[in-house]
């Protein structure tokens, strides 16, 4: 493999710039000619691909979003939008991909890799932290620090004015920010697209009914909640009583942005040399991965077998300290 065509693709995450430079001098150090293709498969469809090289990656490490852009193409979908793209990557001579992005982005990679067999690689980049096969996702660190941050404001404001917020993170089937952030924000309770929580379940931690109960507390809602969203557990909870002032927060797209934190850079930037190494080895259709601080590769359909379980030891802290 001599030439290396890499792309970011799905929603962004703090830290794809990170990997992006990590690949890009990865393919310098290797002697490997690397080529960024422009928001994901959207790019790959159109032409729209650059020629990169180690100084174009200069000054990005520290910056949030992602200099390639990112898009989710529905044209890629297809088998006719999948052929364009081939018949573009094969003009430019491009040989292997590597893709920073989601389940999604990966599902793309793998559906391309049946049908034409180039040699591919998924560096696994989103806030959500949903895939297994790594402990870790690119940008899911410095998006919890973000929704701690808010918490920790919110927090201020709630208690001066004896309110009950209700604040609702992102994380569309995972409950991965909300359960940390919530840990590390002292949320009352923290609900979870993973767990079993119900609405009664819930209104019993609040403890309106009883004479000991705050009045100022926080909530924190994972976005994919299956027992409602913030604003409609908050009207739920109003519906039954009085007792609270009620207030809703959704922290919104705010948790994407931002220049990410250590953890996330230095996590990017093993991802991306792991990436160029993997497909040096012949690690074809994997997605690079760290589990115990290790890297690891794993086939994609190792990865959609499972959901990245959330383990007990943190449900079961988040219950203790929310009493
Ligand atoms: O997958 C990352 C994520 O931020 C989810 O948490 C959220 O549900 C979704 O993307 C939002 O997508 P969009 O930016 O397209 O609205």
């Amino acid at each position: 493999i001599s030439k290396i065509g890499v792309f970011t693709s799905g929603g962004d995450a703090p830290g794809m710039n990170a990997a992006i430079r990590a690949v890009v001098r990865a393919c310098t150090y290797y002697k490997k000619e690397c080529y960024g293709i422009m928001r994901g498969y959207e790019g790959m469809i159109e032409g729209d691909i650059v020629k990169l090289g180690a100084r174009s990656v200069g000054n990005i490490l520290q910056r949030g979003g992602t200099v390639l852009k990112s898009a989710r193409s529905a044209e890629f979908r297809t088998p006719e939008g999948r052929k364009k793209a081939y018949d573009n990557l094969t003009k430019l001579g491009i040989e292997a991909l590597v893709a920073i992005g989601g389940d999604g982005t990966f599902t793309g990679l793998h559906k391309f890799y049946q049908e034409y067999q180039i040699p591919s690689i998924c560096i696994p980049g989103t806030i959500d932290n949903d895939l297994s096969g790594t402990d870790y996702t690119i940008g899911y660190d410095t998006a919890t620090n973000t929704a701690v941050e808010a918490i920790d404001k919110i927090r201020d404001t709630a208690l001066s004015h004896n309110r009950l917020f209700f604040v609702e993170v992102m994380g569309r089937n995972s409950g991965y920010i909300a359960i940390n952030s919530g840990i590390a924000g002292g949320a009352a309770a923290i609900i979870i697209p993973e767990e079993n929580m119900s609405f009664d379940d819930l209104y019993k931690i609040l403890g309106a009914d009883k004479d000991t109960s705050k009045k100022s507390n926080l909530v924190v809602v994972a976005e994919g909640s299956k027992i409602g969203d913030a604003h409609s557990l908050a009207k739920q909870v109003a519906e039954r009583s009085s007792y609270f002032d009620i207030k809703v927060t959704v922290l919104g797209h705010l948790q994407r942005g931002g220049s990410p934190t250590y953890f996330d850079r230095v996590l990017a930037s093993r991802m991306g040399v792991a990436a160029v190494e993997g497909l040096q080895e012949g690690k074809y259709d994997v997605m690079v991965g760290i589990k115990d601080n290790k890297i690891v590769y794993n086939n994609f359909d190792v990865i959609m077998a499972s959901h990245h379980e959330i383990d007990e030891e943190s449900r079961r802290i988040a219950k203790i300290l929310s009493i």
